[in-house]
């Protein structure tokens, strides 16, 4: 991420929510970040060995997904396809792109998941989210729905096709595994973690809706710095403390921080 990326993250500002959008192009936030060929490489296995955590959809998702896979190949990022078949499509997204996607249709009125591939979860798995509206899914995210549900909901519904709308949500973690599934049971933070071990991680997400279906295209990529390397720039490191500091202590524990708030921010 560009430094000016960093000081957006964390505003000279106590914690709270991030509901800043940027307007940005689908080619953009797609685009192959050039370094990334291990992330597709893991993408491709995952895909190959445990399709069901990383891959699934509705019986009603298919016209979605065909309009989804015909954006990306519009778009140059994807090959043409060859069968109306929705788990192909899937798939040929999940290898070809670097981003996640979830596919999202209002539903008596509600934003509901009809569909997706996601190989790099953040403590999450997506079959358990499928069918299921938005404000049911942040509803293990404390404070979420009360504080931004409503806006959150009207911004989906406000959205226009060809128009990036672009957000990123923070965490730490304890390792650089992109695949944070929990059936992994992958490293926690505890109160034993060594600052070279944390890792920032940033989901940067895009949000767009499909002219035709109007299904809701949202997209994820993962984004690993170490900490150690932000902890050099004093600024930065402030800026980031603050947050640690104001953050309620019930969103601190949903993130998994409250190990190593003290370390973190003391001195
Ligand atoms: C519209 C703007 C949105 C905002 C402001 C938002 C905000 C958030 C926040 C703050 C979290 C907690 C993450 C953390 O702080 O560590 C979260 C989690 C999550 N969000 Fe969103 N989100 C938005 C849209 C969406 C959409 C469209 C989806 C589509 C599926 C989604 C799916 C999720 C999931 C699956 C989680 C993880 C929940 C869990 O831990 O089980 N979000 N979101």
């Amino acid at each position: 991420m560009s430094p000016c990326a960093w000081t957006d993250l964390f505003p000279q500002a106590d914690y709270r929510f991030n509901f800043q959008f940027k307007r940005g192009l689908l080619d953009d936030f797609y685009r192959p970040s050039q370094l990334d060929s291990s992330g597709l490489i893991d993408r491709s296995r995952l895909l190959s060995e445990n399709r069901s955590e990383c891959l699934t959809y509705l019986p009603d998702a298919a016209e979605s997904i065909a309009e989804a896979h015909q954006l990306f190949v519009d778009l140059k990022l994807v090959p043409s396809p060859l069968v109306a078949d929705p788990e192909q499509s899937l798939l040929t997204l999940g290898r070809a792109l670097e981003a996640d996607i979830i596919l999202l249709r209002i539903k008596e009125d509600r934003p509901t998941i009809i569909g997706g591939v996601v190989c790099f979860p953040t403590g999450w798995r997506l079959p358990d989210k499928l069918g299921r509206h938005l404000l049911d899914i942040h509803d293990v995210v404390p404070q979420l729905n009360a504080e931004l549900g409503t806006r959150m909901h009207r911004f989906l519904e406000g959205l226009k096709p060809g128009v990036s709308w672009e957000r990123a949500n923070w965490g730490l973690s304890a390792s650089a595994q992109l695949n944070l599934n929990p059936i992994l049971g992958y490293p926690r933070l505890t109160q034993d973690t060594r600052i070279e071990e944390i890792y920032m991680r940033v989901e940067s997400q895009s949000l767009t809706v499909l002219p035709i279906g109007e299904s809701i295209l949202f997209g994820i990529r993962i984004h690993l710095t170490p900490l150690t390397r932000l902890w050099s720039d004093p600024d930065l490191r402030q800026r980031i403390q603050r947050s640690l500091q104001t953050m309620p202590p019930r969103v601190a524990d949903y993130k998994g921080l409250n190990p190593i708030l003290a370390m973190l921010t003391s001195g």
